[in-house]
Protein backbone atom coordinates (compact mmCIF):
# COMPACT_ATOMS: atom_id res chain seq x y z
CA UNK A 1 0.00 0.00 0.00
CA UNK A 2 2.72 2.43 0.55
CA UNK A 3 5.94 0.61 -1.13
CA UNK A 4 6.88 3.63 -3.10
CA UNK A 5 6.40 6.11 -0.15
CA UNK A 6 8.73 3.20 1.88
CA UNK A 7 11.32 3.08 -1.07
CA UNK A 8 11.59 7.34 -1.03
CA UNK A 9 11.55 6.94 3.07
CA UNK A 10 15.37 5.69 3.04
CA UNK A 11 16.28 8.08 0.05
CA UNK A 12 14.66 11.13 2.01
CA UNK A 13 16.64 9.61 5.57
CA UNK A 14 19.95 9.08 3.79
CA UNK A 15 20.01 12.79 2.23
CA UNK A 16 18.19 14.88 4.52
CA UNK A 17 18.34 14.73 8.71
CA UNK A 18 15.26 13.90 9.96
CA UNK A 19 13.87 12.41 6.57
CA UNK A 20 11.66 15.91 6.16
CA UNK A 21 12.31 19.24 5.90
CA UNK A 22 9.81 20.48 9.00
CA UNK A 23 9.81 18.45 12.22
CA UNK A 24 6.00 18.11 12.36
CA UNK A 25 6.29 16.16 8.76
CA UNK A 26 8.53 13.58 10.36
CA UNK A 27 8.43 9.83 10.74
CA UNK A 28 7.92 10.15 14.11
CA UNK A 29 5.05 12.21 13.95
CA UNK A 30 2.67 9.81 11.94
CA UNK A 31 2.36 5.69 12.72
CA UNK A 32 4.39 3.19 10.68
CA UNK A 33 1.32 2.08 7.79
CA UNK A 34 0.89 6.19 6.83
CA UNK A 35 1.41 8.17 3.70
CA UNK A 36 5.15 9.04 3.80
CA UNK A 37 5.00 11.58 1.08
CA UNK A 38 2.20 13.33 -0.31
CA UNK A 39 2.50 13.96 -4.49
CA UNK A 40 -0.25 16.19 -4.90
CA UNK A 41 -3.49 17.89 -3.81
CA UNK A 42 -6.71 19.24 -4.78
CA UNK A 43 -8.88 21.29 -2.66
CA UNK A 44 -9.20 19.26 0.22
CA UNK A 45 -7.70 15.73 -0.85
CA UNK A 46 -4.52 14.86 -1.32
CA UNK A 47 -2.56 11.74 -3.26
CA UNK A 48 0.34 10.03 -1.92
CA UNK A 49 3.52 8.80 -3.87
CA UNK A 50 1.62 5.57 -4.19
CA UNK A 51 -1.52 6.87 -5.92
CA UNK A 52 -3.83 6.40 -2.19
CA UNK A 53 -5.99 9.37 -1.55
CA UNK A 54 -7.14 11.23 1.57
CA UNK A 55 -9.00 13.97 3.04
CA UNK A 56 -6.51 15.90 5.07
CA UNK A 57 -6.24 17.70 7.71
CA UNK A 58 -3.75 20.48 9.16
CA UNK A 59 -3.53 21.20 5.33
CA UNK A 60 0.10 21.90 5.40
CA UNK A 61 0.84 22.93 8.84
CA UNK A 62 -2.22 25.16 8.66
CA UNK A 63 -0.90 27.37 5.41
CA UNK A 64 -3.87 26.08 3.25
CA UNK A 65 -6.77 27.83 4.28
CA UNK A 66 -8.44 28.21 1.11
CA UNK A 67 -7.55 24.48 0.02
CA UNK A 68 -4.51 22.75 -2.29
CA UNK A 69 -4.31 24.35 -5.53
CA UNK A 70 -6.99 26.87 -4.91
CA UNK A 71 -7.92 27.93 -8.67
CA UNK A 72 -7.77 31.71 -7.74
CA UNK A 73 -4.28 31.56 -5.95
CA UNK A 74 -3.27 29.58 -8.89
CA UNK A 75 -3.80 32.10 -11.94
CA UNK A 76 -2.58 35.00 -9.82
CA UNK A 77 0.80 32.88 -9.04
CA UNK A 78 0.89 31.77 -12.82
CA UNK A 79 0.71 35.21 -13.93
CA UNK A 80 3.24 36.52 -11.55
CA UNK A 81 5.66 33.95 -12.82
CA UNK A 82 5.78 34.96 -16.37
CA UNK A 83 6.83 38.16 -15.65
CA UNK A 84 10.02 37.30 -13.41
CA UNK A 85 10.41 36.85 -9.54
CA UNK A 86 12.82 38.93 -8.04
CA UNK A 87 14.82 42.25 -9.44
CA UNK A 88 17.20 44.73 -8.66
CA UNK A 89 14.28 47.34 -7.12
CA UNK A 90 11.18 46.28 -6.16
CA UNK A 91 8.53 45.21 -7.71
CA UNK A 92 5.03 47.64 -7.33
CA UNK A 93 3.33 44.01 -5.73
CA UNK A 94 5.19 44.87 -2.96
CA UNK A 95 3.45 48.11 -2.59
CA UNK A 96 -0.27 46.45 -3.39
CA UNK A 97 0.56 43.36 -1.10
CA UNK A 98 1.49 45.81 1.97
CA UNK A 99 -1.60 48.15 1.14
CA UNK A 100 -4.09 45.50 0.98
CA UNK A 101 -2.66 43.43 4.10
CA UNK A 102 -2.73 46.72 6.26
CA UNK A 103 -6.38 47.58 5.09
CA UNK A 104 -7.52 43.82 6.57
CA UNK A 105 -5.17 44.94 9.81
CA UNK A 106 -6.82 47.66 10.86
CA UNK A 107 -4.89 48.49 13.75
CA UNK A 108 -1.33 47.76 12.10
CA UNK A 109 0.29 51.39 10.16
CA UNK A 110 3.25 49.92 8.23
CA UNK A 111 4.04 45.76 7.37
CA UNK A 112 7.17 44.77 6.03
CA UNK A 113 6.75 40.90 4.84
CA UNK A 114 9.31 37.91 4.70
CA UNK A 115 9.12 34.45 4.56
CA UNK A 116 7.95 32.76 7.71
CA UNK A 117 6.56 33.00 10.75
CA UNK A 118 10.00 32.67 13.16
CA UNK A 119 11.59 35.19 10.95
CA UNK A 120 9.01 37.99 11.85
CA UNK A 121 8.64 36.83 14.99
CA UNK A 122 12.56 37.29 15.57
CA UNK A 123 12.02 41.19 13.48
CA UNK A 124 9.42 41.81 16.37
CA UNK A 125 11.73 41.04 19.46
CA UNK A 126 14.39 42.20 17.84
CA UNK A 127 12.78 46.10 17.29
CA UNK A 128 11.60 45.47 20.37
CA UNK A 129 14.64 45.05 22.30
CA UNK A 130 16.08 48.43 20.48
CA UNK A 131 13.14 50.60 21.28
CA UNK A 132 13.49 49.34 24.66
CA UNK A 133 17.23 49.39 25.37
CA UNK A 134 16.26 45.66 27.02
CA UNK A 135 17.25 42.36 26.78
CA UNK A 136 14.63 40.28 28.52
CA UNK A 137 11.48 38.54 26.64
CA UNK A 138 8.38 37.10 28.06
CA UNK A 139 6.52 34.23 25.81
CA UNK A 140 3.69 32.56 27.26
CA UNK A 141 4.73 28.72 28.25
CA UNK A 142 1.37 27.44 26.94
CA UNK A 143 1.72 28.21 23.28
CA UNK A 144 3.76 25.53 21.69
CA UNK A 145 5.87 27.38 18.90
CA UNK A 146 6.87 30.84 18.00
CA UNK A 147 10.37 30.90 16.67
CA UNK A 148 13.41 28.06 14.98
CA UNK A 149 15.47 30.92 17.06
CA UNK A 150 17.42 30.44 19.81
CA UNK A 151 15.23 33.08 22.12
CA UNK A 152 12.56 30.02 21.92
CA UNK A 153 14.10 26.91 21.08
CA UNK A 154 16.08 27.63 24.22
CA UNK A 155 13.60 27.41 25.91
CA UNK A 156 12.51 24.01 25.14
CA UNK A 157 14.06 20.53 26.13
CA UNK A 158 15.31 20.16 22.16
CA UNK A 159 18.22 23.43 23.37
CA UNK A 160 21.40 21.92 22.11
CA UNK A 161 23.91 24.13 20.82
CA UNK A 162 22.18 27.58 22.24
CA UNK A 163 24.31 29.20 25.08
CA UNK A 164 22.88 29.74 28.15
CA UNK A 165 23.37 33.08 28.24
CA UNK A 166 20.72 33.32 25.64
CA UNK A 167 18.40 30.73 27.15
CA UNK A 168 18.10 33.17 30.35
CA UNK A 169 17.16 35.76 28.57
CA UNK A 170 13.51 34.11 27.76
CA UNK A 171 11.47 34.22 31.01
CA UNK A 172 7.69 32.22 30.49
CA UNK A 173 4.59 33.11 31.77
CA UNK A 174 1.14 30.93 31.50
CA UNK A 175 -2.13 31.98 29.39
CA UNK A 176 -4.80 33.59 31.00
CA UNK A 177 -3.36 34.11 34.17
CA UNK A 178 -2.50 37.22 34.69
CA UNK A 179 -0.99 37.18 37.98
CA UNK A 180 2.10 35.61 36.09
CA UNK A 181 2.54 38.03 33.98
CA UNK A 182 2.67 40.64 36.69
CA UNK A 183 5.26 38.63 38.58
CA UNK A 184 7.71 38.70 35.84
CA UNK A 185 7.75 42.46 35.36
CA UNK A 186 8.04 42.73 39.81
CA UNK A 187 11.08 39.64 39.22
CA UNK A 188 12.69 41.96 36.23
CA UNK A 189 11.85 45.17 36.97
CA UNK A 190 12.67 47.37 33.86
CA UNK A 191 14.11 44.19 32.02
CA UNK A 192 11.43 43.04 29.65
CA UNK A 193 11.85 44.18 26.13
CA UNK A 194 8.55 42.67 24.97
CA UNK A 195 5.35 39.83 25.93
CA UNK A 196 4.84 37.41 23.21
CA UNK A 197 1.61 35.43 22.88
CA UNK A 198 -0.83 34.04 20.71
CA UNK A 199 -4.20 36.15 21.03
CA UNK A 200 -5.58 32.36 21.88
CA UNK A 201 -5.28 28.72 21.03
CA UNK A 202 -9.07 28.00 21.40
CA UNK A 203 -10.95 28.99 24.29
CA UNK A 204 -11.66 33.08 24.22
CA UNK A 205 -9.17 35.08 26.79
CA UNK A 206 -10.74 35.12 30.41
CA UNK A 207 -11.62 38.05 32.23
CA UNK A 208 -9.68 40.53 29.84
CA UNK A 209 -6.72 38.42 29.78
CA UNK A 210 -4.98 40.41 26.44
CA UNK A 211 -6.29 43.84 27.35
CA UNK A 212 -5.14 43.37 30.82
CA UNK A 213 -1.61 42.26 29.96
CA UNK A 214 -1.38 45.01 27.60
CA UNK A 215 -1.70 47.38 30.26
CA UNK A 216 0.74 45.75 32.23
CA UNK A 217 3.07 45.87 29.39
CA UNK A 218 2.28 49.77 28.79
CA UNK A 219 2.53 50.41 32.58
CA UNK A 220 6.34 48.72 32.53
CA UNK A 221 7.52 50.13 29.27
CA UNK A 222 7.39 46.67 27.05
CA UNK A 223 6.34 46.25 23.75
CA UNK A 224 3.22 43.75 23.61
CA UNK A 225 3.28 41.20 20.50
CA UNK A 226 0.43 39.39 18.91
CA UNK A 227 1.86 36.07 17.13
CA UNK A 228 -0.90 35.70 14.80
CA UNK A 229 0.53 33.10 12.11
CA UNK A 230 -2.41 30.61 13.17
CA UNK A 231 -5.55 32.45 14.55
CA UNK A 232 -4.83 35.44 10.98
CA UNK A 233 -7.48 34.77 8.84
CA UNK A 234 -8.88 31.97 10.66
CA UNK A 235 -10.32 33.83 13.69
CA UNK A 236 -11.68 36.30 11.91
CA UNK A 237 -10.85 38.41 8.64
CA UNK A 238 -8.86 40.98 10.43
CA UNK A 239 -7.08 38.37 12.76
CA UNK A 240 -8.09 37.08 16.39
CA UNK A 241 -7.12 41.27 17.07
CA UNK A 242 -9.79 42.27 15.26
CA UNK A 243 -11.97 39.64 17.14
CA UNK A 244 -11.05 40.39 20.59
CA UNK A 245 -11.04 44.11 19.93
CA UNK A 246 -7.24 44.99 20.76
CA UNK A 247 -4.57 46.60 18.72
CA UNK A 248 -1.11 45.23 19.37
CA UNK A 249 2.32 47.29 19.15
CA UNK A 250 3.21 44.91 16.83
CA UNK A 251 2.31 41.54 15.48
CA UNK A 252 3.18 38.69 13.15
CA UNK A 253 1.46 37.20 10.17
CA UNK A 254 2.22 33.78 8.48
CA UNK A 255 0.52 30.40 7.41
CA UNK A 256 -2.58 31.20 5.70
CA UNK A 257 -1.39 34.71 4.27
CA UNK A 258 -0.65 33.59 1.07
CA UNK A 259 -2.50 30.00 0.85
CA UNK A 260 0.60 27.84 0.91
CA UNK A 261 3.36 29.65 -0.56
CA UNK A 262 5.88 31.50 1.62
CA UNK A 263 4.88 34.95 2.80
CA UNK A 264 4.89 36.27 6.15
CA UNK A 265 4.74 39.89 7.86
CA UNK A 266 5.55 41.72 10.80
CA UNK A 267 2.75 44.21 11.00
CA UNK A 268 2.27 47.34 13.84
CA UNK A 269 2.81 50.73 14.99
CA UNK A 270 4.16 53.59 12.78
CA UNK A 271 6.64 54.70 15.41
CA UNK A 272 7.69 51.58 15.95
CA UNK A 273 8.24 49.96 12.68
CA UNK A 274 9.70 53.22 11.30
CA UNK A 275 12.91 52.53 12.91
CA UNK A 276 13.90 49.89 9.77
CA UNK A 277 13.15 52.40 7.49
CA UNK A 278 15.35 55.36 6.06
CA UNK A 279 13.37 58.62 7.05
CA UNK A 280 13.85 59.44 10.87
CA UNK A 281 17.03 60.49 12.86
CA UNK A 282 16.84 57.89 15.37
CA UNK A 283 19.28 55.20 15.59
CA UNK A 284 18.57 52.40 12.85
CA UNK A 285 16.90 48.84 13.67
CA UNK A 286 18.14 46.06 11.29
CA UNK A 287 14.68 45.23 10.09
CA UNK A 288 13.82 42.21 7.71
CA UNK A 289 16.12 42.37 5.04
CA UNK A 290 16.02 39.33 3.05
CA UNK A 291 16.69 38.28 -0.82
CA UNK A 292 13.83 36.88 -1.50
CA UNK A 293 11.61 38.78 1.11
CA UNK A 294 9.92 40.70 -1.74
CA UNK A 295 9.87 37.51 -4.41
CA UNK A 296 6.89 38.37 -6.40
CA UNK A 297 5.06 35.20 -7.03
CA UNK A 298 4.44 34.66 -3.26
CA UNK A 299 2.99 38.07 -3.14
CA UNK A 300 0.40 37.66 -5.88
CA UNK A 301 -0.35 34.20 -4.00
CA UNK A 302 -1.02 36.62 -0.97
CA UNK A 303 -2.87 39.25 -2.36
CA UNK A 304 -5.34 36.65 -4.25
CA UNK A 305 -5.62 34.98 -1.20
CA UNK A 306 -6.63 38.01 0.94
CA UNK A 307 -9.10 39.22 -1.61
CA UNK A 308 -10.86 35.25 -1.23
CA UNK A 309 -10.96 35.99 2.59
CA UNK A 310 -12.33 39.30 2.35
CA UNK A 311 -14.64 38.39 -1.13
CA UNK A 312 -15.67 35.10 0.48
CA UNK A 313 -17.66 33.57 3.90
CA UNK A 314 -14.48 31.58 4.47
CA UNK A 315 -14.31 32.20 8.54
CA UNK A 316 -17.85 32.07 8.62
CA UNK A 317 -17.51 27.96 6.45
CA UNK A 318 -15.04 26.80 8.84
CA UNK A 319 -17.04 27.82 11.84
CA UNK A 320 -19.57 25.87 10.54
CA UNK A 321 -17.57 23.12 9.47
CA UNK A 322 -15.86 22.19 12.65
CA UNK A 323 -18.46 22.90 14.68
CA UNK A 324 -20.20 19.92 12.23
CA UNK A 325 -17.00 18.10 12.65
CA UNK A 326 -16.34 18.63 16.24
CA UNK A 327 -19.78 17.60 17.57
CA UNK A 328 -20.02 14.33 15.37
CA UNK A 329 -16.48 13.35 16.70
CA UNK A 330 -17.88 13.85 20.19
CA UNK A 331 -21.10 12.03 19.14
CA UNK A 332 -19.07 9.15 17.87
CA UNK A 333 -16.58 8.86 21.05
CA UNK A 334 -19.61 8.69 22.68
CA UNK A 335 -21.33 5.89 21.19
CA UNK A 336 -18.15 4.16 21.59
CA UNK A 337 -17.90 4.84 24.94
CA UNK A 338 -14.15 6.70 24.68
CA UNK A 339 -15.70 10.21 25.05
CA UNK A 340 -12.84 10.38 27.79
CA UNK A 341 -10.34 9.08 26.40
CA UNK A 342 -10.13 10.92 22.75
CA UNK A 343 -11.06 14.38 23.15
CA UNK A 344 -11.85 17.10 20.58
CA UNK A 345 -10.35 20.68 21.44
CA UNK A 346 -9.69 23.86 19.73
CA UNK A 347 -12.17 26.64 18.24
CA UNK A 348 -14.42 24.87 15.21
CA UNK A 349 -11.90 26.72 12.77
CA UNK A 350 -8.66 25.10 14.27
CA UNK A 351 -9.58 21.58 16.26
CA UNK A 352 -7.14 19.53 17.46
CA UNK A 353 -7.67 16.38 19.37
CA UNK A 354 -6.51 14.95 22.13
CA UNK A 355 -5.97 11.10 22.82
CA UNK A 356 -5.79 9.46 26.25
CA UNK A 357 -4.67 5.94 26.87
CA UNK A 358 -6.47 3.86 29.59
CA UNK A 359 -5.21 5.44 32.82
CA UNK A 360 -6.75 8.55 31.56
CA UNK A 361 -3.07 9.60 30.51
CA UNK A 362 -2.17 11.56 27.27
CA UNK A 363 -0.91 8.54 25.09
CA UNK A 364 1.58 8.90 22.18
CA UNK A 365 0.80 4.92 21.32
CA UNK A 366 -2.75 5.56 21.36
CA UNK A 367 -2.45 8.59 18.95
CA UNK A 368 -0.45 6.39 16.63
CA UNK A 369 -3.70 4.15 16.97
CA UNK A 370 -6.09 6.52 16.09
CA UNK A 371 -3.91 7.91 12.74
CA UNK A 372 -3.05 4.39 11.32
CA UNK A 373 -7.16 3.57 11.61
CA UNK A 374 -8.21 7.17 10.37
CA UNK A 375 -5.49 6.76 7.16
CA UNK A 376 -6.61 3.11 6.86
CA UNK A 377 -10.15 4.82 6.10
CA UNK A 378 -8.75 7.62 4.07
CA UNK A 379 -8.45 10.63 6.53
CA UNK A 380 -4.96 11.80 7.09
CA UNK A 381 -5.59 13.92 10.13
CA UNK A 382 -2.54 14.93 12.47
CA UNK A 383 -5.51 17.49 13.60
CA UNK A 384 -8.99 18.49 12.46
CA UNK A 385 -8.04 21.84 11.15
CA UNK A 386 -9.65 22.50 7.67
CA UNK A 387 -10.07 24.59 5.07
CA UNK A 388 -12.73 26.46 2.85
CA UNK A 389 -12.52 23.17 0.70
CA UNK A 390 -13.90 20.96 3.15
CA UNK A 391 -17.31 20.45 2.12
CA UNK A 392 -20.35 18.08 3.70
CA UNK A 393 -19.64 15.01 2.15
CA UNK A 394 -15.92 15.45 2.97
CA UNK A 395 -17.02 15.88 6.78
CA UNK A 396 -19.44 13.08 6.23
CA UNK A 397 -16.62 11.00 5.16
CA UNK A 398 -14.18 12.04 8.04
CA UNK A 399 -16.76 10.72 10.80
CA UNK A 400 -17.70 7.18 8.99
CA UNK A 401 -13.81 6.91 9.41
CA UNK A 402 -13.03 8.54 12.55
CA UNK A 403 -16.92 5.80 13.37
CA UNK A 404 -14.37 2.96 12.41
CA UNK A 405 -10.83 4.16 14.12
CA UNK A 406 -12.63 4.60 17.07
CA UNK A 407 -14.06 0.86 16.99
CA UNK A 408 -10.11 -0.06 17.19
CA UNK A 409 -9.30 2.41 19.64
CA UNK A 410 -12.47 1.17 21.90
CA UNK A 411 -11.34 -2.39 21.54
CA UNK A 412 -7.61 -0.83 22.71
CA UNK A 413 -8.43 0.57 25.37
CA UNK A 414 -10.44 -2.58 26.69
CA UNK A 415 -7.43 -4.75 26.29
CA UNK A 416 -5.27 -1.78 28.13
CA UNK A 417 -2.82 -1.26 25.23
CA UNK A 418 -2.01 -0.88 21.87
CA UNK A 419 0.03 -3.85 21.29
CA UNK A 420 -2.12 -5.83 18.97
CA UNK A 421 -3.50 -2.91 17.35
CA UNK A 422 -0.46 -0.73 16.16
CA UNK A 423 1.78 -1.33 13.82
CA UNK A 424 5.24 0.25 14.83
CA UNK A 425 5.96 2.28 17.37
CA UNK A 426 4.14 4.98 18.82
CA UNK A 427 4.58 8.84 17.86
CA UNK A 428 6.48 11.20 19.19
CA UNK A 429 6.28 14.60 20.66
CA UNK A 430 8.87 16.98 18.43
CA UNK A 431 10.31 18.74 20.87
CA UNK A 432 12.50 15.95 23.41
CA UNK A 433 16.42 15.80 24.15
CA UNK A 434 16.75 12.41 22.51
CA UNK A 435 15.62 10.28 19.21
C1 LIG B 1 2.02 30.33 16.36
C2 LIG B 1 3.24 30.14 15.50
N1 LIG B 1 4.14 31.13 15.40
C3 LIG B 1 5.25 31.01 14.63
C4 LIG B 1 5.50 29.85 13.94
C5 LIG B 1 6.73 29.73 13.10
O1 LIG B 1 6.39 29.83 11.76
P1 LIG B 1 7.36 29.27 10.62
O2 LIG B 1 7.39 27.79 10.75
O3 LIG B 1 6.71 29.76 9.36
O4 LIG B 1 8.70 29.88 10.84
C6 LIG B 1 4.59 28.78 14.03
C7 LIG B 1 4.86 27.51 13.31
O5 LIG B 1 4.27 26.50 13.50
C8 LIG B 1 3.43 28.93 14.83
O6 LIG B 1 2.53 27.93 14.96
Amino acid sequence: MFERSDALRERAHAAIPGGAHTYAKGDDQFPRRSPGFIARGLGCRVWDADGNEFIEYGMGLRTVLLGHAFPEVVRAVERQLALGTNYARPSPIEVEAAEELLSIVTGAEMVKFTKDGSTANNAAVRLARAVTGRDRIAICADHPFFSTEDWFIGTTPMNAGIPKAVRDLTVTFRYDDLASVARLFEAYPGEIACVILEASRGDDPKDGFLHETQRLCRRHGAVFVLDENITGFRWHLGGAQRLYRITPDLSTFGKALANGFAVSALVGRRELMELGGIRHDRERVFLLSTTHGGETHGLAAAIAAMRVYRREPVVAHLERQGTRLAAGVRDLAKGHGVERHLVVAGRPCNLSFATLGPDGAPSQAFRALFLQELIARGALAPSFALSYSHRDVDVDRTLEAVDGALAVYQRALEAGGVERFLDGPPTRVVFRRYC
